[in-house]
């Protein structure tokens, strides 16, 4: 059984190459916002957490769903991590294995994955060659740590945390708190009322209001969904991301369709 999180695609990119034949696959996006929390592993091999690092910590909405997860674990359950980060990772590893601790899980392993940043109030999407470089190193490593989860190896393999990663992580992960005010979204006349961006985020702080979306909470996971996927480039998060090329790994077209292969 695997659990994952992910706005543009990159962490399902990961759970695509991770699944074995036939696991179950768990969108938390979707769980979150349907409240479902209970979940029956005891049948499972393994159970793995795959989702983004954001300001070197947990996306909100994967912290919260954690926090209410009621899971039903096997006798000797493997349960291991994967990351997907544009750089480093900092301390979020550890961070998740506290979170665990908290409903009393156990965290065997953690990796963590390079992939495109998608921040991109900060920074700009890598061309679409560096994209693929990104893509195929990635895609390397994810067999290399499929492999490791099938012998069930334990530890922390993360090696993108960064310099400091404890200081980076106590020092920038509380700024993620102050970053993710929605007040901050901005939609453009181009908008056509497609709602698109409601039906994805993963907080529900969207809601159409006269065909437009409104932002109906103070803060959402900043998970920049709405941002990147919209089909008409109408949403902006602060001036930051104006006029920036939006980003959308090609996997996040094949999520559906695993989604309903579920058993
Ligand atoms: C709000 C936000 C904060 C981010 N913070 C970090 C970070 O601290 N370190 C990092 O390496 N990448 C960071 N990223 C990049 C993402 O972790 C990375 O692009 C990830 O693969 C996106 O996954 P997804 O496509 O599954 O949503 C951030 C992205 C967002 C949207």
């Amino acid at each position: 059984m695997i659990f994952y999180f992910t706005a543009t695609g990159n962490s399902f990119f990961a759970v695509e190459k991770l699944r074995s034949k036939n696991e179950t696959i768990v969108s938390i996006t979707q769980s979150h916002r349907n409240s479902n929390y209970a979940f029956d592993a005891t049948h499972e091999q393994s159970i793995g957490f795959v989702f983004p690092v954001y300001f070197f910590g947990i996306p909100n909405a994967v912290l919260e769903f954690i926090q209410r997860l009621e899971l039903k674990l096997p006798q000797n359950p493997y349960i291991y991590l994967v990351l997907t980060c544009g750089g480093a990772a900092g301390q979020t590893g550890r961070l998740f294995e506290q979170a665990l601790a908290a409903k009393e899980i156990p965290l065997f392993a953690q990796f963590a994955v390079k992939m495109p940043d998608t921040y991109i109030p900060l920074f700009t999407v890598p061309t679409a060659e560096k994209q693929q470089q990104i893509l195929k190193r990635a895609n390397a490593d994810l067999l290399d740590i499929q492999k490791q989860i099938c012998r069930q190896v334990k530890g922390d393999y993360i090696r993108c945390k960064g310099p400091l990663p404890s200081l980076i992580t106590k020092l920038i992960y509380p700024r993620y708190n102050k970053s993710r005010n929605t007040k901050n979204f901005r939609v453009s006349d181009s908008c056509d009322g497609c709602g698109l961006c409601a039906s994805i985020c993963p907080e529900k702080a969207i809601a159409l209001q006269e065909k437009h979306p409104a932002w109906v909470k103070a803060q959402c996971s900043l998970c920049l969904a709405c941002v990147h996927r919209c089909p008409k480039q109408a949403i902006d998060f602060g001036s930051g991301t104006r006029n920036k090329i939006r980003y959308l790994n090609d996997a996040l077209s094949r999520e559906k369709q695993a989604l309903s292969g579920n058993q």
